[in-house]
């Protein structure tokens, strides 16, 4: 299906494109740049991306919204309304109506690119400020605004390898181990601390390339496609902190609590966690510390294929008690795994140390500035020290098996 789906994207003729231009900027892409291309590198269902040159020498990349894409969202949106609404009449335990009114609420923000370039722009300084250990690893390209409107988006050009492409990866020096922890820390950051979100981390809209200007290897994570972000509350943000921590450390009662909290009920709080991690109840509360590791063999893959069937309604149930920036974040969740999984054929231990140790330090950081009484501080204090002491457990596990994989015998 998705290949069917990615062969039928819509692709604007030149001339398609030439008047978007004309609307647009009041000039034909011949005049602004001194080198068009007119075939694009890629055409998705809303837009398709050209590679042009400026007259003062850069290399840049335009987004041209598709020219029908203004009459056709208002009955692409009716049309999920039809279908959701007349399902859940036929069948109740079908209730997908939330997806409609999310279609609402974000098909015109991703039609805005000026909303798109704002939203890099937020994010990139979201990690020069609340990040800045890693903001020099993480980049957006730049916006060249005085180009750019709401159905333009003129951006720098980027080279890099695609996060899934281990092969070129390698040949540019880059450990694909490296890009999974880079990834994994990058999206920590933006959902446990920033609070908000790059929403859409499919492996084309995420690029790697060396750390310009350095002379060592280490990976930059290119963020592309900045049309769907969602905020988190403050208390929605900790929340999920919490219950990330809860479910590194396999903390069954901070795992229901923290479920209920963010709304998922007592009765499918165990679905929900299985959702979260892919993992059936009874391993995520193991507490053997590579509890969550997925290995992504065929016996996983059948057995989670045969829960999704056989708890059908309760994930759908669950899916419509859950506030939709929570479903945005477990649609952002499976699309790491699935990148995680193109990088590392699986997760690793390693991801779920990232996790814990980020999600620990957003949920401690959340106590401190709540606590103003000396006992609660010091209580606070306990728990920071027994997360690293329970962080320095899972360390030492990783670096025992690194050593283990490292000796010949
Ligand atoms: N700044 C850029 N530099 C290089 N390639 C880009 C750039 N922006 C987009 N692309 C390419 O175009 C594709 C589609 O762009 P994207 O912004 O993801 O559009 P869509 O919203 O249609 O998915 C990306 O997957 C990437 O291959
Ligand atoms: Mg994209």
């Amino acid at each position: 299906m998705r290949e069917s789906m990615l062969n039928k994207c819509p692709v604007s003729s030149y001339d398609q494109v030439c008047e978007v231009f004309k609307k647009e900027l009041g000039e034909t892409p011949d005049k602004i740049f001194t080198e068009f291309n007119p075939v694009p590198i890629a055409s998705a269902s809303l837009a398709q991306v050209h590679v042009a040159h400026t007259h003062d020498g850069r290399k840049v990349a335009v987004k041209v919204q598709h020219t029908h894409m203004t009459d056709t969202a208002a009955a692409d949106h009716a049309t999920v309304d039809l279908i959701v609404n007349t399902l859940h009449r036929i069948f109740p335990s079908f209730d997908y109506r939330w997806l409609v009114d999310e279609i609402h609420e974000s098909l015109p923000k991703e039609l805005d690119f000026l909303v798109e370039a704002k939203n890099s722009e937020k994010c990139m300084d979201n990690f020069r400020k609340l990040s800045p250990h890693i903001a020099d690893y993480v980049y957006a390209p730049k916006v060249y605004w005085n180009l750019s409107t709401s159905k333009l988006l003129m951006m720098e050009f980027m080279d890099g390898a695609q996060i899934n492409d281990v092969k070129t990866m390698r040949k540019l020096g880059i450990q694909p181990s490296e890009v999974s922890k880079l990834v994994s820390q990058t999206f920590a950051e933006m959902m446990f601390k920033h609070g908000f979100v790059h929403c859409d981390p499919h492996a084309a809209n995420l690029l790697v390339r060396p750390m310009p200007s350095r002379s060592n290897k280490k990976p930059q994570l290119v963020l592309l496609d900045h049309g769907l972000y969602k905020e988190l509350d403050v208390s929605t943000r900790t929340n999920y902190a919490a219950l990330w921590k809860a479910l590194v450390f396999a903390d069954a009662k901070a795992i229901k609590e923290n479920s209920v909290k963010l709304g998922a009920g007592e009765d499918l709080c165990a679905l929900f966690a299985g959702i979260l991690t892919m993992r059936p109840w009874n391993r995520v509360i193991d507490p053997a510390v590579d509890h969550l590791v997925i290995q992504g063999s065929e016996s996983d893959r059948s057995e989670l294929q045969m829960y999704a069937s056989q708890y059908f309604s309760e994930i759908s149930e669950l899916l419509r008690r859950l506030p939709r920036v929570i479903l945005l974040m477990l649609k952002t969740n499976d699309c790491l795994r699935s990148v995680n999984n193109a990088l590392l054929q699986g997760s690793s231990l390693e991801t779920f140390l990232i996790i814990g140790k980020i999600s620990s330090e957003a949920v401690i950081e959340a106590k401190k500035y709540e606590t103003r009484s000396l006992l609660r501080r010091l209580s606070v204090w306990l728990e920071e020290i027994s997360v690293e002491a329970r962080l320095l457990g899972m360390q030492l596990a990783l670096w025992l098996l690194q050593l283990r994989k490292a000796l010949p015998w």
